[in-house]
């Protein structure tokens, strides 16, 4: 019946949909056509009409500095980071600038030995292990030389296409990292796999997940009386935002079709018309662009009105918001900078305490960090264990400035990686940590692959849930890259890790938890037992993952609202909302135009009134793993449901392919089961996005 409901109400789906549930808010909120100029104090440029993308004036009260105009104008995107420190591994003896150019020769002449050489019995995977332990003499005398050979190596072999190669290896990219890890990783063990496999699937397989031990993991075992307690039925109003991704050089006009890269951007073009866009950008964004000023704006005015909070003395407000990671545009490498990460953090933190009410706990993303998804292990020699302090700095000051957290969580930020752990004044404990750390596009974390915890950050997490079990506190756990699901952005061991961590302290202590990254709307399942019997009296723990208000790619701008109980901290229902993309170039919105709306942002979904028959479930009762595992149950039964999951993941973006052949409606099952990489590897692959080639 709702199934049916919800697709036949494609069009008008916010009157017929959430006939069950009151609404939190009003069902639908069409933002004004201007910009709400009082957003910002002041503006390097204001339009009076969203004909331009506006360019606020910033000031970032922790660095005590205002990013100029040039950091941002759309005309003038720099080609190269010129500005930022480039960090080597310390040479393990000085030798003069000729000798080190000899030794860099000799090395290149053993790898190119090994390149060229045919062995038939050797597999590609250990010879690139080989061409990278010869390799590795570079690295520890001759550090700085390394990132221009890599490149020319990288060219000259055709790894990649000429342009992937410096985006990859050039020393301001991500060649000094690359340079580190040469250094320092165990090049012809699971390091050098890892290292291989990153550089090309044709080296080596991906490694698998490693035995773990887990007799010393905890320090306590699981209490055998170990309840959820009872709801104290108070429920409050929780906003779960993700992946903004604010791009301030997006230019209304510009090619909303390029051929590659970041659209919506005066440097990419479509190769078949580079003269004239064959779709100029509209002022609120595109299927292939970031979140302009005007959209990323419409959204947060749009949270209070659907979600019914607002600052007024008689309006409720949210009690708190999740914020699960990634601020800053998907721009190559070469014009990202420590200086445009830092630019976005101080703009959207700033935009949140502006338009939000209660406090916001963000999680760092991986393009929160310069060179982008970078973070490194602090167990890393002398500095370059701190090398992105930094941001550390920056970010855990800007929460303490916008009084999210306190002065003690600031200092656990700032040498946590970005994580803290902090008791809201409802009570519950939020732990957010940086899942860089485990993140396969972090280089620094084939270092010491063997160890499942090299960064330290689980035996953080398993003391402050030891402790918030102690003082019988509950816990949700915020990240950005998600640890299941398909499986295909974290690495195999740390998540194997964190099921366990998962398994001992859920249900009881930990609520829920919650991630961003793939842009889509989706949960993941954690069971008892390893994941061995995986049914609905094993479920224990569900992760949400939270929409993105960024489009791209080709989906629809969303977030979400939960009804949290003050008792228990579970979820009781949720309300996810979306703005329809592909209405933005119908009407209003052309560059020329005179617009006379913003865009609108309306209720999509509620999450008990669309699953909840399917899967029996009592209106009292939370929607916690049990509810979700029977979700999965009933999709088995329905492929409709799965069809259904599949729209919405996509936020109901027209250009959501359906999930209608069994292959994909058995993979959406299994990823949903699938709370770590080593059970995601075991479903189908490809059915992870709704979209075909996507890269978050
Ligand atoms: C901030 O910088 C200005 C100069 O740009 C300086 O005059 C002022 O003293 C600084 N404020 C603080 C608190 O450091
Ligand atoms: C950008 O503007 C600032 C301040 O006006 C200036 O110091 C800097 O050199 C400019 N950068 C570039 C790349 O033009
Ligand atoms: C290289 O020289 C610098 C400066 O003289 C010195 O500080 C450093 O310890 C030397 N390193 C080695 C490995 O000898
Ligand atoms: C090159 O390989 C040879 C043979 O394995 C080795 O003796 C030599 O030290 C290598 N050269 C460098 C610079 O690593
Ligand atoms: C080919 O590889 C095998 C296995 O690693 C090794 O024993 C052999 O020496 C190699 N042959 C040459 C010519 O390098
Ligand atoms: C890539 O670079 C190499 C080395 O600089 C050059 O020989 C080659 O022609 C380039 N390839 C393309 C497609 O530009
Ligand atoms: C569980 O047992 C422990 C140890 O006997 C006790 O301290 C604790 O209060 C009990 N917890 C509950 C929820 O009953
Ligand atoms: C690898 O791990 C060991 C043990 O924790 C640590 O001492 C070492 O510094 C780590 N190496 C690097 C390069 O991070
Ligand atoms: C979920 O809630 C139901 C109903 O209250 C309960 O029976 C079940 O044990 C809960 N599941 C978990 C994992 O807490
Ligand atoms: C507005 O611009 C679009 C595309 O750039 C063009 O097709 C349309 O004719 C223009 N309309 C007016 C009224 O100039
Ligand atoms: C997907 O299925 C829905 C409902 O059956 C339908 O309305 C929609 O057009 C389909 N979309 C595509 C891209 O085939
Ligand atoms: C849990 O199961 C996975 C397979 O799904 C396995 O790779 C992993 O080693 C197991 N972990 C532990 C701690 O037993």
């Amino acid at each position: 019946m709702v199934i049916q409901a919800v697709l036949a109400s494609f069009g008008s789906l916010s009157t017929t949909l959430v006939g069950a549930s009151a609404l939190p808010g009003v069902s639908s909120y069409v933002a004004d056509a201007g910009f709400p100029t009082s957003a910002f104090s002041s503006y390097y440029y204001s339009p009076a009409q969203p004909t331009q993308e506006p360019q606020p004036v910033i000031y970032d009260p922790v660095l005590n500095y205002t990013f100029p105009h040039n950091l941002t104008d759309p005309e003038t995107i720099p080609e190269e980071n010129v500005d930022d420190p480039v960090l080597f591994p310390p040479p393990v003896a000085n030798l003069s600038a000729s000798q080190k150019r000899s030794l860099v020769d000799a090395v290149v002449a053993n790898v190119t030995r090994i390149i060229v050489e045919t062995n038939a019995t050797e597999s590609s995977c250990a010879r690139c292990m080989n061409a990278l332990a010869a390799a590795k003499p570079a690295a520890l005398y001759a550090p700085e030389l390394v990132p221009e050979t890599l490149v020319s190596l990288c060219k000259q072999y055709a790894l990649h296409s000429n342009a992937t190669c410096e985006e990859d290896f050039a020393a301001s990219t991500f060649g000094a990292a690359w340079t580190q890890v040469l250094a320092y990783a165990d090049v012809q063990g699971l390091d050098g796999q890892y290292m291989c496999w990153s550089i090309s699937k044709s080296f080596c397989a991906e490694p698998t997940t490693q035995p773990l031990d887990t007799t010393k993991l905890f320090p306590k075992p699981k209490p055998a009386n170990a309840t959820v307690p009872p709801p104290s039925g108070k429920r409050v109003k929780v906003l779960h935002m993700s992946d903004l991704h604010l791009d301030a050089r997006y230019a209304v006009g510009a090619e909303a079709n390029c051929s590659s890269g970041l659209c919506c951007r005066t440097n990419n073009f479509n190769r078949a018309s580079p003269g004239e866009p064959l779709l100029p950008a509209n002022a609120y964004g595109g299927f292939q662009c970031d979140t302009p000023y005007d959209l990323g704006l419409a959204a947060l005015q749009a949270v209070g009105p659907l979600t019914g909070t607002g600052k007024g003395d008689d309006e409720e407000s949210l009690a708190w918001t999740v914020y699960t990671g990634d601020l800053v545009s998907h721009d190559p490498q070469s014009e990202l900078s420590q200086a445009y990460t830092m630019y976005a953090e101080t703009s959207v933190y700033g935009m949140f305490k502006h338009f939000l009410t209660g406090p916001v706990f963000a999680a760092l993303g991986n393009h929160d960090t310069s060179p982008e998804n970078l973070d490194s292990p602090h167990n890393m020699p002398g500095p370059l264990g701190q090398q992105q302090s930094w941001n550390y700095d920056h970010v855990a000051g800007l929460w303490l400035h916008e009084g999210w957290i306190s002065p003690d969580a600031a200092r656990q930020a700032r040498t946590h990686y970005g994580g803290y752990s902090v008791k809201t004044h409802y009570g519950l404990r939020i732990i957010a940590f940086n899942t860089d750390l485990w993140y396969k596009g972090n280089i620094f974390n084939f270092i010491n692959s063997t160890d499942a915890d090299n960064s330290g950050v689980f035996s953080w997490m398993i003391s402050e849930l030891q402790s918030a079990e102690d003082a019988g506190e509950r816990v949700w756990i915020i990240g950005h890259v998600l640890s299941g699901w398909d499986g295909t952005n974290p690495l195999p061991n740390p998540t194997n890790l964190f099921y366990q961590i998962v398994a001992r302290y859920a249900p009881h202590v930990i609520a829920n938890i919650l991630w961003g990254h793939t842009h889509e709307d989706h949960i993941l399942l954690y069971y008892s037992h390893n994941g061995t019997v995986r049914d609905d009296a094993h479920a224990l723990a569900t992760a949400w993952i939270g929409p993105s208000v960024t489009p791209l790619t080709n989906l629809n701008s969303g977030f979400r609202l939960y009804e949290v109980d003050t008792g228990d901290f579970q979820i009781y229902n949720a309300y996810t909302f979306f703005s329809n993309v592909s209405e933005y170039d119908d009407h209003v919105f052309l560059p020329n135009a005179t617009a006379s709306t913003g865009p609108t942002f309306q209720i999509e979904y509620s999450t008990r009134d669309t699953y909840g028959h399917a899967a029996s479930w009592s209106h009292a009762d939370p929607l916690n793993a049990t509810f979700w595992h029977r979700v999965t149950e009933a999709m088995e039964r329905d492929a409709n449901l799965v069809s259904l999951q599949n729209t919405l993941q996509g936020k109901r973006s027209v250009l959501s392919p359906n999930c209608t052949d069994s292959f994909c409606q058995e993979a959406k099952i299994c990823y949903m089961r699938s709370g770590s990489v080593a059970l995601g590897s075991q479903c189908r692959q490809g059915y992870g996005s709704v979209q075909s080639a996507f890269k978050p």
